[in-house]
């Protein structure tokens, strides 16, 4: 499978939403859901977990937790849902995350991780792959990552996606720990150049298109996190400057136009409109009217009663159009 370029998961941001408008952007970067408690596939509503857009694909769930049998389930249910593959969350640093055993914390413990892959690969023919750190306090040495790697090769994992950072688990925030360690892009070239049968993906701190074809000289992919989330027209140019195609970039409007129609269709479903406008709210970053864009599409869409119009209106102001004068005029 293409990891070329991936969209990284994001919890409460990579939600079937934002996968839809990303997919709309680019027809090729692999997306990633939000990570998902393993638990809550096998003895919750399955398809509040693991529903998605077939036009997402490809498509990768990530699964956050630490007991094999419980993840090796939770895999089996994403294949049968036509998932393409299962990535293994050894990055997240969250308090949670430390006292339920799931994220960077099981850095430590990379039997427990090899035991989580090891199950799930044997309960699926998709690909299991490994997002995770540098390292974490204490442990963050090349010599400790490529220790921490090869033991995850031995249970059969060969594609890592590693974020350039080590995670401290000694107080910072979430937050914080994707700003304050520093970004280390050398260590993830280092282990690709001398690991080059592992299928290496680098994330962290990517903000162009540019930098991320620098990486793909060394690197076989690239993952962009919060940069796609908050500036995803960015997506739109990624099939023509990464994979080298030729149909033409499209416009913010056609991309809108598409994105709204599936909106709509939400709508009917029960989907609440704050939820459908969020990914949207970056999507003119870097323009002139991107403030008034924002501000319609989170004013508006609280307002009660407030339906498809509400995008359309703050379309229309974001291209300077007819609705300016609307959206200006008193109610
Ligand atoms: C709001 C938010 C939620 C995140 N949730 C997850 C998650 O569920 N699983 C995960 O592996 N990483 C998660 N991350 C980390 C990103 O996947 C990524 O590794 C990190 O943001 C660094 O990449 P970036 O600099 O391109 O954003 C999250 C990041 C953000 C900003």
């Amino acid at each position: 499978m293409e990891r070329t370029f991936c969209i990284a998961p994001m919890l409460d941001w990579t939600d079937r939403h934002q996968r839809f408008l990303a997919r709309l952007l680019t027809r090729r970067a692999l997306l990633y859901t939000e990570m998902v408690n393993p638990a809550a596939v096998v003895l919750g509503d399955r398809r509040e977990h693991l529903d998605y857009n077939p036009c997402e694909h490809p498509v990768a769930l990530q699964l956050g937790g630490s007991d094999p049998d419980l993840m090796a389930r939770a895999a089996s249910m994403a294949e049968d849902w036509g998932y393409d593959e299962i990535n293994m969350n050894v990055g997240c640093p969250s308090e949670r995350g430390l006292s339920n055993r799931f994220g960077a914390c099981l850095m430590a413990e990379p039997e427990v991780v090899a035991a989580c892959v090891e199950a799930m690969i044997e309960a699926v023919s998709i690909p299991v792959t490994v997002k995770c750190r540098l390292g974490i306090d204490g442990q963050d040495s090349h010599e400790w990552l490529v220790g921490f790697v090869g033991r995850l090769v031995r249970a059969g994992c060969r594609t890592f996606v590693i974020h350039a950072r080590h995670a401290r688990l000694d107080g910072l925030s979430p937050r914080q720990n994707r700003s304050i360690p520093p970004l280390r892009y050398a260590e993830v070239h280092r282990l690709k150049r001398d690991h080059p049968e592992l299928e290496i993906v680098l994330n962290g701190g990517l903000r162009t298109l540019e930098e991320a074809r620098a990486h793909l000289a060394v690197v076989d992919g690239v993952m962009l996190g919060r940069e796609a989330y908050v500036n995803p027209y960015l997506l739109a140019r990624v099939d023509q400057k990464i994979f080298g195609e030729e149909r033409p970039v499209l416009s913010r409007r056609e991309i809108l136009e598409a994105f709204f129609q599936y909106a709509e269709l939400q709508i009917r479903r029960g989907v609440g409109l704050p939820v459908l406008a969020r990914p949207l709210l970056g999507f003119y970053q870097g323009r002139p009217r991107s403030r008034v864009w924002r501000r319609h599409l989170s004013e508006g869409s609280l307002r009660p009663g407030a339906g498809i119009e509400v995008l359309r209106e703050a379309l229309e102001i974001a291209e300077g159009g007819p609705g300016t004068a609307r959206h200006r005029a008193p109610d």
